[in-house]
Formats: C-alpha cells, sequence, structure tokens
C-alpha cells in the first residue's frame, strides 16, 4: 500500500429496469429499515472517502435525480446494452479523474467497506492487476456468471449462457463488482464487443481483453455471501430487510439493550438505544428515534421521530409521533399519541390521550382523555401546560391555550381560554340533584307496562 491515498471514484450502476419488482419508484430507492438501498450503498463507500461519484441512469432516472439531491453526478445509460457499456456512460464524466474506480451495483447495497478496502488494496499489490472482481461462493451457483481463477488470478470470465457445461460447474461467481485503475478502465471498455449469447456489451470482458494482453487479473473472494447479494423482487427485499433487522438486534443487545423477543422488534437505520433499555415485543422504531439508557419500552408501541430521555416509561401502546421529545422520568401510557411536543420531567400521560404541538411542564399530570385541540382544519396551534398542573380526564384543551403551573383543570372541561397558575378552571354545567326522582320512575313505568300487559 502506499501512503499517499489514491483518489477513488465509486461508478454505481442502477440503469436496469428492476421489473421484477412491479413497482413505479425505482428498485435502488427502495427502502430496507426505513434507507434507501442507494443509501445503504453510499453510506457504507462514504467510509472510503471517494473524490467523485457516478450514478449510471436510465430507467427513472428523474427519480434518481431528485432523491440524489446533487449528491453524485448522473451518467445516463439510454438504451441499456449491457453492464460494460453501462459503466463507458461514466467516461465524461471522469474524463478529467486520476485514480481508482471501483464498480458498485445500486442493487446490491450491503458490501462492506472492509470488502471494498480490499479490493482497492488488492488494485496496488505488486502484480499490479487491470482489474480486480469481487467474486463470491454461493451454495447455489444459479446464472451468476462465473470466475475462472487460480490462486486468486482469473483466466476467464464467463456468463453463465454463454458457458460451457464445465465452466457452469465452476463454484467461484462473479458478484460484479470490480476495481479499476480510471486511466485502464476506459481504454479497455472500448475494446469490448457484443458478440455473445445476449448481444450485451459486458463488463466482464474487460478482464477477458486485459488477460490477453497479458496483464494479470485478480479476484478477491468475500466468504459473506449475502452481502453481494442483489436485490431483484419484493420477496428479496424482504429477505435483506430480515437480514438486516436480525444484525440490528443483535447489535442493539451487545450495546447492552434486553430485547424481550428479538425477533419482534423492529429498527430504524438511524435508531440509537442506549444501555439498560428493555424493549418489549412488537415495538417499532420508523426513522429518527434517539432513546436513552434506562427506558422501558412495552409491548406494541409505535415511535418515529422522537427523543425519549432516561427512565422514561413508554406504552404499551403508545405511539411518538415526529418531535416526541419525553423527558426524564416522564410516562406515556396505553393509547397515548403524543406529536411534536415535549413532556416534562417526570410528567405523565398514562392513558387514551392526543398531545399535539403541546409543551407540557415538569410533573404535569394529564388526565385519561386529555385532548389537545391543535388544529382548526386550517392552522396547527400550540397548548402550554404549567409545572405539576393538574389536568383532569376526558378535558378537551383549545389550542392556542396556556394552563397555568399548579393549575386543576376539572375533568370533563373544554377550555379555550388562559388558566391561571394556581387556579381551579371548572367548564362543564352546573349538577342538578333530584333525591329520589329515579326511584319513583322506575315505580311509575313499570306500573305502566303492567298495565299493558295485563
Ligand atoms: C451481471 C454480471 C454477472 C454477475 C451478475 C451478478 C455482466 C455481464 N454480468 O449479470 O457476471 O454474476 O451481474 O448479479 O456484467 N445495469 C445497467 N445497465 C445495463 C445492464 C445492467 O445499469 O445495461 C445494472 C443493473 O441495474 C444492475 C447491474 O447493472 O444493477 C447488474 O445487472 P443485471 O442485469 O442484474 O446483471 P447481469 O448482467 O445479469
Ligand atoms: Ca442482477
Amino acid at each position: 500500500m502506499t501512503s499517499q491515498p489514491i483518489p477513488l471514484a465509486l461508478v454505481v450502476l442502477a440503469a436496469g429496469k428492476g421489473t421484477r419488482m412491479k413497482s413505479d419508484t425505482h428498485k435502488v430507492l427502495h427502502p430496507i429499515a426505513g434507507r434507501p438501498m442507494l443509501d445503504h450503498l453510499l453510506a457504507s463507500a462514504a467510509q472510503l472517502d471517494p473524490a467523485r461519484q457516478v450514478v449510471v441512469a436510465g430507467h427513472g432516472r428523474a427519480q434518481l435525480e431528485q432523491a440524489l439531491g446533487g449528491r453524485a453526478t448522473i451518467a445516463v445509460q439510454d438504451p441499456q446494452l449491457g453492464t460494460g457499456h453501462a459503466v463507458q456512460q461514466a467516461e465524461s464524466a471522469l474524463a478529467d479523474f486520476v485514480g481508482d474506480v471501483l464498480i458498485l451495483y445500486g442493487d446490491v447495497p450491503f458490501v462492506r467497506p472492509e470488502t471494498m478496502r480490499a479490493m482497492i488494496a488488492r488494485l496496488h499489490e505488486q502484480d499490479a492487476p487491470a482489474v480486480v472482481v469481487l467474486g463470491f461462493e454461493p451454495d447455489d451457483a444459479l446464472q451468476y456468471g462465473r470466475v475462472l481463477a487460480t490462486d486468486g488470478r482469473i483466466t476467464k470470465m464467463v456468463e453463465y449462457k454463454d458457458a460451457t457445461d464445465a465452466e457452469r460447474a465452476c463454484r467461484l461467481c462473479n458478484s460484479g463488482l470490480m476495481a479499476v485503475k480510471a486511466a485502464e478502465l476506459f481504454q479497455l471498455l472500448a475494446r469490448v464487443g457484443n458478440d455473445n449469447a445476449q448481444g450485451e456489451y459486458y463488463l466482464t470482458d474487460i478482464v477477458n481483453i486485459a488477460h490477453a494482453d497479458g496483464r494479470v487479473c485478480a479476484v478477491v473472494v468475500t466468504d459473506d455471501e449475502h452481502e453481494v447479494a442483489g436485490i431483484n423482487s419484493r420477496a428479496e427485499l424482504a429477505q435483506a430487510e430480515g437480514r438486516w433487522q436480525d444484525r440490528r438486534r443483535a447489535q442493539a443487545m451487545a450495546d447492552g439493550a434486553s430485547l424481550i423477543a428479538p425477533e419482534t422488534v423492529w429498527f430504524s437505520w438511524d435508531t440509537v438505544i442506549g444501555r439498560d433499555v428493555t424493549v418489549e415485543p412488537n415495538v417499532y422504531f420508523g426513522p429518527g428515534v434517539t432513546i436513552a439508557d434506562d427506558v422501558k419500552i412495552h409491548a406494541f408501541s409505535h415511535l418515529e421521530g422522537a427523543k425519549v430521555a432516561s427512565k422514561a416509561d413508554i406504552g404499551p401502546y403508545a405511539r411518538l409521533r415526529p418531535g416526541a421529545d419525553i423527558r426524564e422520568k416522564a410516562k406515556v401510557g396505553n393509547f397515548v399519541e403524543i406529536k411534536k411536543s415535549v413532556l416534562g420531567v417526570g410528567a405523565k400521560a398514562n392513558h387514551l390521550s392526543y398531545i399535539g404541538d403541546a409543551e407540557v411542564g415538569a410533573g404535569a399530570n394529564l388526565g385519561a382523555g386529555t385532548i389537545t385541540c391543535n388544529y382548526d382544519g386550517y392552522f396547527k396551534y400550540k397548548t402550554v401546560i404549567g409545572e405539576r398542573a393538574f389536568i383532569g380526564s376526558n378535558s378537551a384543551l383549545i389550542a392556542p391555550v396556556r394552563i397555568g403551573a399548579d393549575a386543576i383543570v376539572a375533568a370533563g372541561s373544554a377550555v379555550s381560554r388562559d388558566v391561571a397558575d394556581g387556579e381551579l378552571r371548572l367548564v362543564r354545567a352546573e349538577q342538578l340533584i333530584k333525591p329520589g326522582w329515579a326511584d319513583r320512575f322506575h315505580d311509575a313505568m313499570k306500573k305502566k307496562k303492567a298495565e299493558k300487559q295485563g
């Protein structure tokens, strides 16, 4: 290895039709753990600090352009004439680039950074390979292209459809990923033809051309066939999701969280979860959730874009939506929905509530069925509840409204005007008391019924 880092360019192939997904969404934009597969790939590759990123797009390129938002140069491939032709489309984007090129597939999102590094490192070993191919040895070699090699040096690359029976018997398969020096890549590609079983310009042919020139071409073999698994269908998408979740659950437990039934807990790519957190069965973490240490999340809770501080207690059946900010020792009970609101230190919303666009002070208690009425059909308004305020059950707080510290709102109140600190607010009709009325009513009615039947 050299000490001076050599610049790296990524070329990500994503021009294929993705027919088997049967989707209007571009295949590489389908999410795994709440994040588009392309972003998983770019995030891993980012660990190699690439100087350039080119995404080769064909079908659905407008979607890709929007999703990338300038993070990569888009090279258009139209029509799609094969993987070699696809990489060729990156030539003008890399015209002035000097360095290494790593060719990735947008639908092979979980290649590990260390594997990418191993490919680049191999490119700079003493025997100076013209091309480094990432190979793998699956249990079932299916119709993958085959890599015929001796001691890690390739003698031939052949597509399944072009292969002889003897070649098909070879178990070393082509993942499709390659590392090549930019200067050599486009010269080799210019020599690739399409005289083969599929009439395509095969990227794999650059290996055969370089080999014929007397150059070394090397294969780096991964022992993890899942990292090179392509995602071509919804079923494969679900399998990739499942594997991702398994790894994340194991990581959460290794980091000190207790998952009582790990296989039922769903994480997102960016979930942050602390130590001594207990997660009961069937909990879903959407994107943007941070859980501090020492938190309990009871069964069937759904969290997204929420922050939960230490010693808080969530659920069962709680729903924390984006902007929920649950402070230390606060309690969110069953069938409580919280959106864009702070629940102060030790505050409680234990049963059947909607809290939206609110600031709830420390130690406040929101009774069962408390609702913040934050929306009038046009605009959203804020509710502010002071420290230690007590909101009686089944109260409607009609925003914008402010409830003072230590105030009490009587059960069943619909509060539309501010309540001062320490005030009692009771918004309901005076009670009518009629002793004995019910007894007289029942007597009269029973008599009437008896007369009718008689
Ligand atoms: C390719 C390899 C094969 C390897 C397999 C691994 C070649 C000739 N074959 O097969 O050896 O075992 O991958 O999955 O390279 N793409 C484009 N433009 C095109 C064609 C493909 O961008 O014109 C992209 C696709 O979007 C996809 C990737 O290239 O991301 C691979 O294409 P796919 O058709 O799945 O692979 P094969 O050519 O069948
Ligand atoms: Ca494929």
